[in-house]
């Protein structure tokens, strides 16, 4: 097999891409992909009928098990209410182990009139095998309640593991954080939770809807390489941009001065014909 070039975002459909691959390569795959409810994405159509949509569910979930996912990775997904049975039983029929089904509770969700307003998205965790996978406890303890709130001498001095619902803030427009460039971007800290849980440093991350590029970044960060993948070329070369700032320790808001034409809508681009996409030599 041709070496692995980590630390690449690759602009290019990822079910395609990873086709190629010729052995799995990734500890752990993180996946965030469109929801299906009619975000705008750059060039991405986000309102697809039923069936096409699980189709397409099923073909790269397929594709990130079959072709990108060592025997002892894990496997991430972030997915809305609207598909998370469908995605849940996908995973059942890959012969994915589950772990657990996080729900991730935000605040800063919309204002509704005539329901509850929905606070939340689903963070499935996954492994291929059951017996043998990377769970780093000691990297994402909390202090308990034993600890903070009742002063209990049992308390385990290391804190403890959290449990299967996380509260953190989504991304507010005027968070530094924000990126301006992207309709949909993760909070890092989100990020920052499963990469140290599930990843060793050194552990290959691979996240193929790698969008604003927030689990390429906080890969980088933490000392994981990483391979994203992303159709939109400008989100390509904007979380490059995201990242060689993150790196140099320079701000987000310093980026967005000195680029304002992120701050433009979201425009169209055309595809490259495929014969001109760049691939770096991995597979
Ligand atoms: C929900 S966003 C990911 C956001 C990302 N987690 C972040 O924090 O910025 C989904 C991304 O999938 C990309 N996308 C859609 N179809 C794709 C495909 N077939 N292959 C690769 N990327 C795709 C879109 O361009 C979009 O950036």
């Amino acid at each position: 097999m041709s070496a692995i070039q980590p630390d690449t975002i690759i602009q290019g459909d990822c079910i395609e891409t990873l086709s190629e691959v010729r052995e799995p390569f990734a500890d752990l795959i993180f996946a965030d992909p469109p929801f299906n409810i009619g975000y705008k994405y750059d060039v991405y159509e986000d309102r697809k009928a039923y069936h096409e949509y699980r189709a397409w569910t099923e073909k790269w979930m397929g594709v990130c098990v079959e072709k990108a996912l060592k025997p002892t990775g894990s496997f991430w997904i972030a997915i809305g209410d609207e598909y998370a049975a469908e995605v849940r039983l996908i995973g059942n029929a890959l012969g994915l182990h589950l772990r657990n089904w996080v729900i991730w509770h935000y605040t800063f969700g919309q204002n509704t009139k005539r329901k509850f307003a929905r606070g939340h998205t689903h963070l499935f965790y996954w492994v291929k095998d059951p017996r043998n996978f990377t769970f780093n406890d000691m990297a994402v303890r909390i202090p308990s309640a034993r600890q903070t709130t009742y002063a209990d001498k049992r308390a385990n001095p290391k804190g403890k593991i959290p449990d299967d619902v996380w509260s953190f803030s989504r991304l507010c427009g005027t968070f530094n954080e924000r990126v301006q460039w992207h309709p949909c971007q993760m909070p890092e800290r989100v990020l920052e939770r499963i990469l140290k849980v599930s990843s060793r440093p050194g552990d290959l991350v691979l996240d193929p809807f790698s969008g604003s590029g927030t689990t390429c970044v906080v890969a980088a960060r933490l000392g994981r390489p990483y391979i994203g993948i992303d159709i939109s070329e400008v989100y390509v070369e904007s979380s490059r941009r995201r990242i060689a700032d993150t790196l140099a320790g320079r701000s987000l808001t310093t980026e967005i001065a000195e680029n304002p034409e992120l701050l433009r809508p979201q425009r169209r681009v055309r595809r490259k014909p495929k014969g001109e996409i760049q691939r770096p030599t991995l597979w």
